[in-house]
């Protein structure tokens, strides 16, 4: 055997369908060879890794992630940039990540949208990057460019909201998009809220004077999300059940559509995200302007949510479990959380707080913490397949990303510390790496932590010989294919035109 470039012993590879004990032999950017525990013992290598019973995983793969967008809310704009979002993102065990080239609703192209998210990105990144265009104004001009999108840029996969002045498109310009969307197999997704509902709530709220941080709740209660997904779902099956991707999903009424949906045999995908697992709406309701911290939307629900979130995950429901990273700092008046607290309004305005958590490092380890008993909430193949491979499937990743398939898979992996090494590390914000203020998770308590991160065979994630030791820049843009995810292009057929006379 030639020498290799890097072997990891006494790990414990998990993927997202077996835990077996190998050793991982790497040469070059890739997975060389698996083999049974002590095989590479003696292989010749240039660096050895030893994972002292750890886990081996596939590394993450996160695709939702807000970085470096422009202000839709007020005066907010996000904190992280695409150099500090990746760098975070790498201490988090992730590899790979997608964020959003969001087109501006006052512009005809979406193109234009991907040039300038390139300019950002290129030569920032820690890890390997991929975009979603965000679709604000499916002009006839946009609309044309989906086949550009798939073919030249390598971009498989758009996003449409149903809320936000700046970005809520109407039903009829939902079914162009999906129409199109369909024609050049590009997977939609979803955020699935009523806006004109929530800008009467909005409203009345105000009239009311009620501007407190737990309002943002009242704005978004339930009803307005599994109404808006019940929608989306129905106007995918106007459009001959094209396949779409609900996305950041926080109400069970929501959860048990989707999933009612699945069992009849649509193409409707589904994602969950840590906020809607581990917070609840009581985490709004705090001293002054402190639950700004916690306002994101959809808001976090109740206990009852939670546990349905959690079930969905076990059953499938949801293929994925994503940060929607979208983070604004705390104590900045000028972009962050404080950007709306004046003389006038001393509790800010929920209205104008800026909306989105950052996440995107403590999305792993918070997943895999235990319950009261002691036990990971969460089956380990189970967290594999939700938080890479089924992202790598769903996004046109696979089987280059989010598995470990020895002369195929790119050597993308997290090792995680071995059982009992870390035991219930509090996390708070000064062991974060992102460009962030504050954690929303701060005191939360975890049971193990990415220890190493390898990105394409360099280790770029060392937690205890210099935290993170890759380069910027050498993170990749990744073109992607169209969806290998079963059930979304395979059962559908694409060729039928859509054929109003058939309705
Ligand atoms: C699967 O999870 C969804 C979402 O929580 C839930 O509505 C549904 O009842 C679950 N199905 C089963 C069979 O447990
Ligand atoms: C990366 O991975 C961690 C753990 O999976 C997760 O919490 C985080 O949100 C991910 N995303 C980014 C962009 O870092």
């Amino acid at each position: 055997m030639d020498t290799l470039d890097l072997v990891i012993i006494n790990g414990i590879c998990v993927t997202a369908s077996d835990i077996a004990p190998y050793d991982v032999g790497i040469k070059g950017e890739r997975i060389a060879i698996l083999a049974p525990s002590g095989a590479l013992a003696d292989a010749k290598a240039a660096r050895r890794i030893d994972a002292e019973g750890g886990y081996v995983m596939p590394g993450g793969i996160d695709c939702h992630v807000h970085l470096q967008e422009p202000s839709m809310f007020g005066k907010g704009s996000s904190a992280d940039t695409y150099e500090t979002g990746t760098r975070s993102a790498v201490a988090g065990g992730n590899t790979t990540i997608v964020s959003f080239a969001p087109q501006q609703s006052h512009v005809e192209s979406v193109i234009e949208a991907i040039r300038t998210t390139h300019q950002l990105a290129k030569g920032n990144c820690y890890c390997d990057y991929g975009f979603h265009a965000l679709v604000a104004n499916p002009s006839p001009t946009a609309l044309s460019e989906f086949q550009s999108l798939v073919e030249t840029e390598g971009i498989t996969s758009l996003k449409i909201y149903m809320t936000y002045a700046a970005l809520q498109l109407r039903d009829d310009q939902i079914l162009s998009v999906l129409l199109m969307a369909r024609q050049n197999k590009i997977l939609t997704m979803i955020h699935a809220e009523n806006g004109d509902v929530l800008d009467w709530l909005t409203t009345e709220l105000v009239a009311r004077k009620l501007y407190a941080p737990k309002y943002h709740a009242n704005s978004r209660p339930p009803i307005l999300e599994s109404e808006a997904t019940n929608r989306a779902i129905a106007l995918s099956s106007l459009i001959n059940h094209t396949p779409i991707l609900l996305v950041h999903v926080s109400d069970q009424e929501a959860a048990k559509r989707i999933r009612k949906a699945q069992s009849c045999g649509q193409p409707i995908f589904a994602e969950t995200c840590p906020q809607y697992l581990f917070l609840t709406r009581n985490a709004l309701d705090k001293f002054g302007f402190e639950g700004a911290k916690h306002v994101c939307s959809p808001p976090p629900r109740t206990i009852a949510d939670q546990d349905r979130m959690w079930t969905g995950l076990h059953n499938g429901t949801f293929s994925l479990l994503s940060s929607d990273h979208c983070p604004f700092r705390f104590d900045d008046a000028i972009t962050g959380k404080k950007s709306c607290v004046t003389e006038d309004f001393p509790v800010g305005r929920f209205s104008h707080i800026p909306n989105g958590l950052p996440g995107i490092e403590t999305r792993l380890p918070l997943a895999l913490s235990l319950n009261a008993a002691g036990k990971p909430k969460i089956a380990l193949t189970k967290f594999v397949e939700v938080t890479s491979t089924n992202a790598a499937k769903l996004y046109g990743l696979y089987p280059r990303k989010g598995s470990m398939l020895p002369g195929i898979s790119d050597a993308d992996l997290v090792i995680w510390y071995p059982d009992g090494h870390i035991h219930g590390t509090k996390i708070t914000n000064d062991i974060l790496h992102h460009d962030v203020d504050y954690t929303p998770y701060e005191g939360h308590i975890v049971h193990n932590w990415p220890r190493y991160t390898i990105l394409r065979g360099k280790v770029v994630w060392d937690r205890d010989n210099g935290g993170i030791v890759g380069e910027k820049g050498f993170g990749m843009f990744l073109r992607r294919e169209v969806s290998s995810m079963p059930g979304v292009w395979d059962t559908v057929e694409i060729s039928s035109d859509f054929d109003v006379e058939q309705l």
